[in-house]
């Protein structure tokens, strides 16, 4: 049977090659992958200010399919993220599914303060995420009536 051992995969990206074998260390890491995450979780809060169920909801599954993203590639965080996932991130999913606008608020505070405890776990005390003063300048929160 064929392996990858015997022939090299080549990859075209129209403007150079490389191999398969060069795509791991490309694959992006949480350096590129979080501060995306810190976008999703913006519009996410603005939406759950504007009562906007169906759009912090998209905004939260993002964040967590980059999430789960980030811990697919990086192994190291896989049990964190998941505790994360399934604790903090699940009280504030439930607060959106249910429309509980008055329990949006402190759990996604505490969301906010758990995934800066995790910063601080991986020596990164000093990326401490803040909700931006201002709604996402790029789409409209307003829910369709
Ligand atoms: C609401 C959830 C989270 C948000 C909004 C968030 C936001 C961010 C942002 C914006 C950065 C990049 C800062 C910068 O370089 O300018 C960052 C970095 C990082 N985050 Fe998160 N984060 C969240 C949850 C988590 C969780 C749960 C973990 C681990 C289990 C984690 C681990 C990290 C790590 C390791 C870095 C540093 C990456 C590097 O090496 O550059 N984060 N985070």
């Amino acid at each position: 049977m064929a392996s990858s051992a015997d022939h090299e995969h080549v990859i075209d990206t129209g403007k150079g090659t490389f191999t398969l074998e060069e795509l791991g260390p490309l694959m992006p890491g949480m350096a590129e992958i979080m501060p995306q995450v810190g976008v999703r979780i913006w519009k996410c809060y603005y939406a759950g200010q504007a009562r906007n169920r169906p759009l912090a909801r998209f905004q939260l599954k993002e964040a967590v399919n980059l999430m789960e993203k980030g811990a697919f590639l990086r192994p190291k965080y896989v049990e964190n993220m998941d505790k994360f996932i399934n604790e903090e991130v699940a009280v504030l999913g439930k607060a959106i599914d249910s429309e509980d606008w008055d329990a949006f608020e402190p759990a996604f505070v505490a969301m906010v303060d758990a995934a800066n405890a995790y910063h601080e776990v991986y020596d990164k005390e000093f990326l401490r995420w803040k909700i931006p003063e201002e709604p996402p300048p790029d789409l409209d929160m307003t829910p369709r009536r």
